[in-house]
């Protein structure tokens, strides 16, 4: 089966064997699948993540758990649990109409909620893990249901337990968030203060804030709808102080943000100094407004999109001696 409609970057490549999940029993029943034919099982959730560079020797399984229930914490808090096959977005949607503030900045990210703790989502000022409280999984090797803790899930930027650790040994089903009823407003991220100026004087809100977030992704972002992405190919990465300093010595303008173990730097500067911004290949090509995410015009291969991106490591790695980390899976 072709898995074209199950990824954002539109790349043709095949899975040997592919099934949907709608519950927890799909899940064990897939995984049993793989186990009797000696395949590997390869989960999907909206695509939104991966880079297909060929045909895959293995059983696909899409996750599509659906259900959000709310239950009232008290006065404030709500306890929202989710199906890992909620499109995220939808999810954000529905909490601003109910008026559950949390996930508002995170408004229109691409994947699905059961994605969302994977590689801890996030965007203009908030992750996932400010919102997060628990989550399900199946153990695949016990086919038991166990659940994960905040802390046992050990967030990192762009990083979990289950990009580590757990890789591969654990399958999301369920997800707990803790909203609140009063919001919390976060618009420390200039971006999402300038739009809001634009927009005018009527008193802020959740939805003000995720409509803010919406026109500034759909201003820089490719929707995938229309042109195959992933959004960020490679993660922002942190250097040291000392690097930063000397760095900044030949090129002044180099953005940066204190962290705690050095500075992040924008990977998207970087690339862009580089001269990659808007360079197309083919079928194939770095984004015009966002160098930081590669785009397949139609008919672009996942391995000529992974050639790309070794490139833009290596003359990245040249010019500034940063050495870029893919934010996207290989398959
Ligand atoms: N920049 C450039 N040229 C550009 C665009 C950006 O030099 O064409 C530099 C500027 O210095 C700018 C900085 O990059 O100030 C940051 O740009 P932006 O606000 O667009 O954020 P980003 O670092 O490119 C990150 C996340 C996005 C998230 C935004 C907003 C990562 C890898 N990416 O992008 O997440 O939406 O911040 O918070 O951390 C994703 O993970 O797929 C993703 C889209």
């Amino acid at each position: 089966i072709s898995l074209l409609p199950y990824n954002t970057f539109g790349i043709d490549k095949k899975a040997k064997f592919f099934s949907i999940a709608s519950s927890e029993d799909d899940v064990i029943a897939a995984i049993k699948a793989a186990s009797s034919k000696n395949l590997p099982l390869i989960v999907l959730g909206g695509g939104s993540n991966v880079l297909l560079t060929q045909d895959i020797d293995a059983w696909v399984l899409k996750i599509d758990i659906k259900g959000v229930q709310a239950t009232q914490i008290d006065e404030e808090k709500i306890e929202v649990a989710v199906g890992a096959g909620e499109v995220w977005h939808d999810f954000v949607i529905h909490c601003i109409d109910q008026g559950w503030a949390g996930v508002e900045n995170l408004s229109l990210i691409p994947g699905t909620v059961g994605a969302s703790p994977m590689q801890n989502i996030g965007a203009y000022g908030i992750e996932i893990k400010d919102v997060f409280e628990k989550l399900e999984a199946i153990n695949r090797t016990t086919l038991e249901l166990e659940t994960f803790d905040w802390n046992e899930c050990k967030f990192g930027y762009r990083e979990s337990v289950f990009k580590n650790e757990l890789k591969d040994k654990y399958i999301i089903t369920k997800v707990f968030f803790v909203l609140n009823k009063n919001p919390n407003f976060n618009v420390s991220y200039g971006a999402i203060q300038e739009t809001l100026d634009q927009m005018g004087e009527s008193p802020l809100s959740i939805r003000k804030i995720s409509d803010a977030v919406i026109y500034i992704r759909q201003q820089k972002l490719p929707d995938p709808k229309k042109l195959g992405n992933a959004g960020s190919f490679f993660k922002n990465p942190t250097i040291s102080t000392d690097q930063f300093v000397e760095l900044k010595s030949k090129f002044s303008n180099l953005p940066g943000y204190p962290v705690e173990d050095g500075v992040k730097v924008p990977a998207a500067w970087l690339i862009e100094q580089d001269g990659w911004k808007g360079k197309t290949f083919g079928n194939i090509g770095v984004h015009k407004n966002q160098p930081l995410v590669l785009v397949n015009y139609g008919n672009g291969e996942g391995k000529e999109i992974a050639k790309l991106s070794k490139s833009i490591q290596e003359s990245v790695f040249q010019k500034f001696g940063i050495m870029l980390h893919p934010e996207v899976n290989f398959l």
